[in-house]
């Protein structure tokens, strides 16, 4: 018998004869029924034996009783499918109300009300259930086959219903399942979209860097020579013009002494040539030239570290607190009129780093904060903290912030917005070319009028392989 297959029925009546006919009608366990069941067998084999009709008929004199079998039955997962409850019961709850408990534990449950007169009017009391489709009305005296007939019909429905609802479930189920599914799946596409995007962006910037990073190599190497000579000749220039001096002063006031008209005419060539503007001003000249050539050096070497040539530098353990702290004195005259410092700092373990490169990275964070700041005093947060096998640094500052359009090439080398000679464009991709060979992360997050926040993940150990 399959699980829904539930004969299950339970009389509520207060009379004790009732429940004596409803046993001879439903549960009629007669010798002939037994030999007729022999004779089926014998004659169709024990397997095409048909089914008869078996009813479990269980008893409650009272609709508190019978409310109380129903919940132990419920309880035991053996429900009942259906009810014979009898209307006028003198004692405790009747008909109706018996029936309204009943439907509270088990809105399944097939109900026959059995009445020879009733307190309600029919209308009254099905208006009362509300419950229409679930309940019959037997009148007595009743008809056996009536009885019988009902029940097998109600059982019936019993079953059909519930496996109706276990199919809506298992239908439900596999509804929400494949809903679930779809889900998945376009997350896992919007996800592998991104990556991509992502791995794209990487690889432009990678190739864009590999390939200047060659063309600075080789831009760097040419021209380094050059400021070399350069640089030491204007040095050794300025040297020789302070040696002129002296002469110049001396055949000056020698000519002075020798007066007459050799004097005037030393005196007008020495106009004409315009002497005097001149001994003032080569030194101005050799001076700016100086510090000009000084500027293009360092830019070389900006070039040069940003593409990397100088590879005297040791990965070693350093502890990325002390870097921070030195570098911020090496900025603290940038920073000083701009913005206040915050410090929220986690303590971090040592790292497996180049130090050295690593610094520049938070100097040039922490410089372009300063410099986005506008003419107001500004805030400048610095933090630290530890996720995992990585450390991470954010600087976030209370700047101009970056517009879309400009956020995405902020990483390219040469790519500034600030007037020439203060910026060069290549503090964020000389950063970024850091942060990658020590395989690491930097992103930026900011928003137009109100701040940026640079953060640099980086990986507490290196693994070397990869780098
Ligand atoms: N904290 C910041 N706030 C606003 N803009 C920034 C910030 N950091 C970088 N930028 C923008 O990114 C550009 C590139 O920065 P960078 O590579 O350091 O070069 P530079 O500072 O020499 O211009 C800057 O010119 C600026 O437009
Ligand atoms: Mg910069």
């Amino acid at each position: 018998m399959s699980e829904l297959s539930n004969r299950r029925i339970l009389l509520i009546d207060d009379m004790p004869s009732i429940h004596e006919d409803f046993r001879k009608i439903l549960m009629p366990a007669t010798p002939q029924s037994v030999e007729l069941d022999e004779m089926e067998a014998a004659l169709f084999g024990a397997q095409a034996r048909p089914e008869r009709p078996l009813f479990e008929l269980d008893s409650a004199y009272g609709g508190e009783e019978g409310l109380g079998k129903l919940i132990q039955a419920l309880q035991e997962q053996r429900p009942y499918a259906l009810a014979f409850v009898d209307m006028r019961m003198p004692d405790g709850w009747d008909g109706a109300k018996t029936i309204e408990h009943l439907w509270q534990h088990d809105p399944q449950l097939q109900v026959v009300v059995c009445t020879a007169y009733s307190d309600y009017s029919w209308d009254e009391l099905l208006d009362r259930l509300q419950a229409h489709d679930r309940l019959l009305i037997l009148k007595k005296p009743f008809d056996n086959i009536e009885v019988q007939q009902m029940a097998n019909t109600l059982l019936t429905k019993w079953q059909m219903t519930e496996r109706a609802s276990l199919q809506m479930h298992h239908l439900e189920h596999l509804v929400d399942q494949r809903t679930a599914q779809f889900k998945q799946a376009s997350e896992d596409l919007q996800r592998e979209i991104d990556e991509r995007k992502q791995l794209e962006g990487q690889l432009v910037q990678s190739e864009k860097l590999a390939s200047l990073g060659q063309l600075a190599a080789g831009v760097a190497h040419e021209i380094n020579n050059p400021i070399g000579f350069i640089s030491s000749n204007l040095g050794t220039l300025d040297g020789y013009f302070n040696q002129l001096r002296p002469l110049f002063d001396a055949y000056h006031s020698i000519g002075q002494s020798l007066g007459g008209e050799s004097a005037v005419r030393l005196q007008q060539q020495r106009e004409a040539a315009e002497l005097d503007f001149l001994l003032e001003d080569i030194p101005l000249l050799i001076r700016e030239s100086k510090e000009g050539i000084g500027r293009v050096g360092q830019i070389v070497k900006d070039l040069k570290d940003f593409s990397r040539v100088d590879t005297q530098q040791q990965w070693q353990w350093a502890n990325l607190q002390q870097g921070i702290e030195s570098t911020l004195n090496i900025v603290a005259s940038e920073l000083k009129y701009k913005a206040d410092l915050v410090k929220d700092y986690q303590p971090l373990p040592d790292i497996e780093c180049l130090p050295s490169q690593i610094n520049q990275v938070i100097m040039n964070l922490v410089v372009n904060a300063a410099q986005a700041m506008g003419p107001e005093r500004g805030t400048i947060t610095l933090r630290t903290g530890v996720e995992g096998d990585n450390v991470w640094i954010e600087v976030v500052d209370t700047g101009s912030g970056i517009p879309a359009d400009t956020l995405q090439k902020i990483f390219d080398p040469f790519f500034t917005t600030k007037p020439v000679g203060q910026g060069t464009g290549l503090g964020l991709s000389l950063s970024y070319g850091i942060v990658k060979k020590h395989g690491g992360d930097i992103q930026v997050r900011s928003e137009l009028g109100v701040g940026t926040t640079f953060r640099v993940e980086l990986p507490i150990r290196q693994n070397r392989l990869a780098v």
